[in-house]
């Protein structure tokens, strides 16, 4: 499967190997991370943004495809919509059927409102499923909160929102516990102990796992509370925008959906925005880990709506995307094989970058070596580095790949690359959105009646996220969204609905000069053979 160039490589690669089985590179301070980051860092590309135009956040940078879809008209602007047909009444919507999503319909269930969930694709799939590599808690002995609380404050820049990242780490250890009590089976030893590891930026090792397949083994565990709740799951059914009422609050969305190309009007005390990621938008051309429906349409309904985006313009590039072969281009290779012991290796077997370093400074040093050093090593597809995973074998002992990474191990041997003989090439890939509709530590926005949970939302991570924050984010806040939409909806009072504001949006974009005939939410990606089955059927998808 690799070219004669990839084999040569790898040779070197050996040679070197056997030393650097007892050495690693240092850590790097913190002025040569913050000059690598400003040199090599896709976020401080300026050719890659353009800034916005209308709304709260007028006058700030967004990565280009994002500020189209901001800088596009709803779907439903022009037509009329009869809200007084409700298809749907709920106490509390959720849009997004992920891990947040999931999360909150529990709780919101517990705590006896009525609740439904609508998604897009199908219940789960989401970048939650796509998640491998663990989920973080202070939960041992020799780890705190406190601690827990300065790696990730500390990773993301000193930018997070203060109270949020305290609420992560605090409720991180019950997170756990109500994920274990469900049924998740996390990797434990024989005495029942949860094995843990560290990630990237971790001072302790607190990464708790189900293998290489956390996210699939959580989502299975959520879609199926869900089920036996009983809990109505909508699905192939997006919202396209939300409705707001006379009192200025959130009231409902309108649905599309996706297969008859009707528009459904549900009525809601309590909306939360669960809609996940962006990286279908392929930001700067990158190919992506997320899922199929990852196109940040929670921004977008929110935004139109009033609410502020926070930090819409840093944006997660895992460091080890696969980069080859074509087929898994993009596809996760999980941060936990650098856990286990794989170096990040150049064309000559030299590491030159500690293997865990945070997710952003990793990402810059291996775009460094490939293009500002040339050093990488050349694929077919373009470039990539070395991830050294047969050190995985003779750090760990034979079998280790198989028994913590199978699903890595499979994805490979797919294509004839044992990685426990050779090493894996690498390159970034498009894995999270840093940030979004900012919220607080209850998760509310500023429009009253809108929560917004997980990776739709902004400000727990600040400027960069660690591994493993991301599935504990989704459970936490996602919980505690539903929790709160319960109480809230205990008291809400409704008024009119309406869609004015689409009306007021579509306004201040032909003020702007704005018109570009788009609408948004993209929903699908441009690639999505549905997405041109639905244009061929006169739906607008752009
Ligand atoms: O590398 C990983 O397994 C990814 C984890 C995460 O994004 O938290």
């Amino acid at each position: 499967m690799y070219t004669e160039e990839m084999l040569e490589s790898i040779k070197k690669v050996e040679a070197t190997r056997p030393e650097r089985l007892h050495t690693e590179p240092r850590r790097l301070n913190a002025e040569e991370k913050d000059e690598l980051l400003r040199q090599w860092h896709p976020d401080y590309r300026e050719d890659a943004f353009d800034t916005i135009k209308i709304g709260p956040n007028k006058g700030q940078k967004a990565p280009k495809q994002l500020a189209e879809l901001l800088h596009s008209n709803s779907r439903l602007y022009g037509m009329n919509i009869d809200l007084s047909k409700v298809d749907y009444d709920t106490d509390v919507l959720v849009i997004g059927g992920g891990g947040a999503g999931c999360s909150a319909a529990i709780e919101a269930d517990n705590a006896g409102a009525k609740v439904m969930i609508v998604t897009k694709l199908r219940a789960g799939d989401a970048n939650t499923m796509m998640a491998e590599g663990g989920i973080q808690a202070a939960d041992k002995e020799n780890d705190s909160p406190v601690q827990h609380f300065l790696d990730a404050y500390g990773g993301g820049h000193f930018a997070a929102k203060r109270e949020l990242v305290e609420k992560l780490v605090m409720e991180a250890p019950d997170a756990i516990k109500w994920l274990n009590d469900l049924g998740v089976m996390f990797d434990k030893t024989p005495d029942g102990t949860m094995i843990t590891t560290h990630g990237g930026g971790t001072s302790r090792k607190r990464m708790h796992a189900c293998k290489d397949y956390s996210g699939a083994e959580i989502m299975r565990t959520l879609r199926d509370e869900v089920q036996n709740r009983q809990i109505p799951v909508i699905e192939f059914t997006s919202a396209v925008e939300l409705i707001k009422d006379s009192k200025g609050q959130v009231a409902g969305a309108v649905l599309l959906n996706m297969e008859t190309g009707d528009y459904l009007v549900a009525r809601a005390k309590v909306v939360i925005l669960a809609t996940g990621g962006c990286g279908r938008l392929h930001y700067q051309n990158f190919p992506t880990s997320n899922h199929y429906g990852a196109t940040a349409d929670g921004l977008i309904l929110a935004y139109r709506a009033g609410a502020p985006l926070l930090y819409q313009d840093t944006i997660q590039y895992h460091p080890t995307g696969a980069a080859f072969p074509s087929q898994i281009q993009g596809a996760l290779v999980t941060e936990k094989v650098r856990s286990l012991g794989a170096q990040l290796v150049n064309k000559d077997g030299v590491a030159y970058l500690h293997p865990l370093e945070t997710r952003d400074v990793s990402a810059a040093g291996i775009i460094r070596e490939c293009k500002g050093r040339h050093e990488g090593v050349t694929t077919p597809l373009g470039d990539a580095i070395w991830l050294d995973t047969p050190m995985i074998e003779q750090l760990g002992g034979e079998g280790t790949i198989e028994a913590r990474i199978p699903a890595m191990l499979r994805m490979f041997l797919q294509y004839g690359i044992d990685m426990r003989k050779v090493p894996v090439p690498v390159y970034p890939t498009l894995h999270y959105q840093n940030g979004g509709v900012e919220i607080n530590a209850e998760c509310a926005t500023s429009i009253d009646n809108l929560l917004v949970a997980g990776e739709c939302s902004g400000g727990v991570h600040g400027r960069n996220r660690l591994m493993g924050n991301s599935l504990l984010d989704v459970i936490v806040f996602g919980r505690d969204a539903g929790k709160s939409a319960a109480k809230r909806a205990a008291s809400v009072e409704l008024g009119e609905p309406t869609l004015e504001h689409v009306t007021e949006y579509a306004e201040e974009l032909e003020e702007a000069g704005l018109n570009t005939g788009k609408v948004s939410p993209l929903l699908l990606p441009k690639y999505a053979r549905h997405a041109r089955e639905y244009e061929q059927r006169g739906f607008q998808f752009q």
